[in-house]
């Protein structure tokens, strides 16, 4: 080989190692290598959420779940096994729902493109998918993610936000992740829709300092309403509570409008009173429905890229809650 063609080769090594390492994520992805997979998807989404609507708000919640913790790369959708605890059995994640339904739409994939389309991207098309399809706004999702190869449970204790976390840790929590406090703000919008478990709240209702009494930062007269007609006991496991009692399944203003009358659920949503900064991003979100869904959607594009793996990082699972 003549000096001219080291250098090419050489060249076109250093090309495919800089196109490796630096691939990005882009709109239309999979356009040429499965160019169906996006209408599959949606069509997919489109038929069964409108006779389950409430799967929007597991799926959505999946998404976040999954991108807070080793970036968007569906750890979460990998199951544990005998030497490893997974994310997905972690305490935090032990009320996601929608598992059942990322994994039929990856086998319909695999049945069209084997071995092409990750399984986090189908995490993030599902969410954007399912809220448009419950009315809510839609978002840019480029693709090109790929799954990770390490699902770590004890991670989630370390990334995810809790619904018992004040605002200064959950502003370190999205701070972790390269959000900021009008993501947090924004974000935590996603409570519209969606229900919580009596269990995560009984403290703030029935024992909120050790002496029988509720979280004084939550509205009196709503403490009594959920005391007597949904968490009857600080026992209760199972009842489910509406984080925006009347429309769970319409994304709205709703969650902005509850917490400013501090009927936000969680101390995580009565957190966003406690700042003037936090209170101004509520009141602006409540300027207009335009304003709150434009807002959205930039933090949701945000959300989407933490952490990322392109290009030949990681893998294309099979099954996406077993690694390859
Ligand atoms: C700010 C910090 C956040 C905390 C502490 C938090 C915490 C929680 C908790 C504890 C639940 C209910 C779990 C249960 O009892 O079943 C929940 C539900 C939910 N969260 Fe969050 N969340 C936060 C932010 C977000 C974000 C950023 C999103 C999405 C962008 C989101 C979307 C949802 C949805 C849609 C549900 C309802 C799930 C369902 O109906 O199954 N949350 N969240």
């Amino acid at each position: 080989m003549g000096s001219h063609s080291y250098m090419k080769v050489w060249i076109l090594c250093l090309i495919a190692l800089i196109g490796a390492t630096h691939a990005q994520l882009e709109l239309g992805f999979y356009s040429k290598s499965c160019p169906n997979a996006e209408k599959i998807i949606s069509d997919y989404v489109n038929e069964h959420i409108h006779k389950v609507p409430s799967l929007a708000a597991a799926l959505l919640r999946v998404h976040f779940h999954d991108c807070f913790v080793r970036g968007c790369d569906g750890s979460v959708l990998v199951t544990s096994t005998k030497n490893n605890q997974a994310e997905k059995e972690a305490p935090p994640n032990l009320t996601l729902r929608g598992f059942d339904f990322i994994e039929v739409l990856k086998s319909v994939l695999e049945a069209e493109c084997p071995g092409v389309v990750s399984c986090a991207d189908i995490v993030a098309l599902t969410a954007r998918d399912s809220i448009r399809a419950i009315g809510g706004p839609y978002w840019n999702v480029p693709t090109g993610r790929r799954d990770g190869l390490i699902s770590n449970g004890a991670l989630t204790l370390q990334f995810l936000p809790a619904p018992f976390h004040n605002l200064t840790t959950l502003i370190g929590r999205f701070r972790q992740v390269g959000l900021d406090i009008k993501d947090l703000v924004v974000l935590s919008g996603a409570h519209t829709i969606g229900i919580g478990h009596c269990s995560t709240i009984a403290t703030r209702l029935y024992n909120f300092t050790g002496n029988g009494d509720a979280d004084p930062s939550l509205d009196s007269t709503y403490v009594q309403n959920l005391k007597t007609t949904k968490c009857k006991s600080i026992a209760d496991q199972t009842t489910l509570v509406e984080m925006d009692p009347g429309s769970r399944n319409s994304f709205d203003l709703g969650y902005y409008k509850q917490v400013l009358k501090r009927r936000g659920l969680f101390q995580s949503d009565s957190a966003l009173l406690d700042s003037v900064a936090t209170r101004n991003i509520i009141n602006h979100e409540l300027t207009s429905t335009d304003t709150f869904f434009r807002d959205f959607t930039l933090s949701m594009e945000k959300l989407g890229r933490i952490g990322v793996l392109t290009g030949t990082q990681g893998e294309i699972r099979k099954i996406c809650s077993r690694i390859n």
